[in-house]
C-alpha cells in the first residue's frame, strides 16, 4: 500500500479473522448441481423443502430457485447451539411447520450436519407425522464431530473439515451470517 492511499477499515467480508474456504462461485455451481439433482428425482411428487432456521435460510433461498418443479416451502426453528460453539445434545422446538406434512415428499434443509444430534431428534419428531417421504439436504457435512453415525444425508453440498465455519447463513453467535461465501474463524476468541 502506497503511502498516500488512506487506510480503509476491513469491511465484514474482508475481515481478517476469516480464512475463505468455498467462494461464491463455487457455491453456486454445486448448488446447481443439487438442484438438478434433485430436480430429476421428484418429477411428480408433492414436494415441499423444510428449512430448519435460521442458517439454512440462505441455502433454501438458492436450492429452491435451481429447483426446476412445483414446490411449496415451510420453516422450522430448534434450538441446539445457544450462543456457544459446542453442541449440548439438547433440542428444542422454537418454531414448527405451519401446515401438514402428511402425505408429502419432505426434503429437510440444513445449514450444517455436525454431531448430528439436532437433525436426528428432528427426523423422529417429522417421521411421525405421515409424510409420504422424508429426506436430507445439506450445505454442509463436517463428519468427524458425528455423534449420530446412523443419520443418513441424501444430498451434500460439500464435506468440510472439523473447524468453525461462517457465511452463507452459518453464524458465530449471531454474526456473519451475511458473508456471501464460506468462510473457517482463524481465531474463535476474537470473533
Ligand atoms: P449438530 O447438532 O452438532 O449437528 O449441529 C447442528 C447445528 O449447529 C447446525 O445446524 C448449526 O446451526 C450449528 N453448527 C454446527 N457446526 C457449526 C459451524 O461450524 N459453524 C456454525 N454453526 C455450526
Ligand atoms: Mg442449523
Amino acid at each position: 500500500m502506497s503511502a498516500e492511499s488512506p487506510r480503509i477499515e476491513a469491511t465484514e467480508f474482508t475481515n481478517p479473522n476469516l480464512e475463505m474456504l468455498y467462494t461464491e462461485e463455487q457455491i453456486r455451481d454445486r448448488i446447481t448441481e443439487l438442484g438438478r439433482q434433485i430436480t430429476n428425482e421428484y418429477r411428480e411428487r408433492d414436494l415441499v423443502l423444510v428449512s430448519v432456521l435460521k442458517g439454512s435460510c440462505v441455502f433454501l433461498a438458492d436450492l429452491m430457485r435451481a429447483i426446476d418443479l412445483r414446490l411449496t416451502i415451510d420453516f422450522m426453528s430448534v434450538s441446539s447451539y445457544k450462543d456457544g460453539t459446542v453442541s449440548t445434545g439438547d433440542v428444542e422446538i422454537l418454531k414448527d411447520l405451519s401446515n401438514s406434512i402428511r402425505g408429502k415428499d419432505v426434503i429437510v434443509v440444513e445449514d450444517i450436519v455436525d454431531t448430528g444430534l439436532t437433525l436426528s431428534r428432528l427426523l423422529e419428531i417429522l417421521s411421525s407425522r405421515g409424510a409420504n417421504s422424508i429426506k436430507l439436504a445439506t450445505f454442509l457435512d463436517k463428519p468427524e464431530p458425528r455423534v449420530k453415525t446412523e443419520l443418513k444425508i441424501d444430498y451434500t453440498g460439500f464435506v468440510v473439515p472439523n473447524r468453525f465455519l461462517v457465511g452463507y447463513g452459518l453464524d458465530a453467535a449471531g454474526r456473519y451470517r451475511n458473508l456471501p461465501f464460506i468462510a473457517a474463524v482463524r481465531d474463535p476468541s476474537v470473533a
